[in-house]
């Protein structure tokens, strides 16, 4: 199998998991990313059961409205019962590096308001020690030069991300050369740097659940 028909099989998967267990009417959190788009492609199937969705991204709103699906504001949604979105990594506790795609503050922010975290990926995403892909961090432009001081006081390498400005207006340092041995405690001391909006490691509000497709089929996974 191609890593696209492993995406788009845990895609469906993803697809099933919601219609069997988010109620009819409830809010539904969508991720960012190829994987979140397929699972988008998926979900217009059953967009008449959605109260409706809210995005992680300007381009996963826009992906949501070309299929007709209705894309609501965060603030005007009091609960979300499930969130679905892909990773670049994830780890044996459920923790993640994410914002590969560069949407990794929006994607934290609806993360935390849905109940259950559900993790679609293919299997080479699942590692067992998190940083051989770079660590985003979104930073306030002015603090960009101070912030990649700092993170290289805490022993890695950051490289701004050419060219690229986030759905939030700020800038993107993609970290190299970490071993990530204690994920929830990086986590909380890169966002103390002044000037971090936020990094990419979902530690501390890691998955719930992990969809994980394999060429032998999607295999499931709970925290
Ligand atoms: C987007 O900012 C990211 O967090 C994505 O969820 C992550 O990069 C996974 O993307 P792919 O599904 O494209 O690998």
């Amino acid at each position: 199998m191609t890593q696209d028909e492993l995406k788009q099989a845990v895609a469906r998967a993803a697809r099933d998991y919601v219609a069997d267990r988010l109620p009819v009417g409830a809010i539904l959190g969508v991720g960012t990313g190829s994987t979140a788009n397929f699972f988008i492609d998926q979900i217009a199937t059953i967009k008449d059961r959605l109260g409706g969705t809210v995005a992680s991204s300007e381009a996963t709103a826009q992906r949501l409205a070309g299929h007709g699906i209705r894309v609501l504001d965060l603030n005007d949604v009091d609960a979300m019962g499930i969130y679905v979105d892909g990773a670049d990594e994830i780890d044996a506790g459920m923790a993640m590096i994410k914002g590969g795609g560069g949407a990794l503050t929006r994607e934290k922010i609806v993360a935390a308001v849905a109940d259950t975290f559900v993790c679609i990926c293919d299997a080479s995403k699942r590692v067992p020690v998190m940083g051989r892909f770079p660590l985003p961090v979104e930073v306030i432009p002015m603090s960009r030069a101070y912030v990649a001081r700092e993170l290289i006081r805490l022993g890695g390498k950051p490289v701004l991300r050419e060219g690229v400005v986030t759905d939030n207006g700020n800038l993107i340092l993609d970290v190299h050369g970490l071993s990530i041995t204690d994920p929830a405690g990086l986590e909380s001391r890169i966002n103390e740097i002044v000037g971090v909006v936020t990094n990419g490691l979902f530690a501390r509000r890691g998955a719930d659940v992990l969809l994980l497709a394999t060429p032998d089929g999607v295999q499931t996974f709970k925290r």
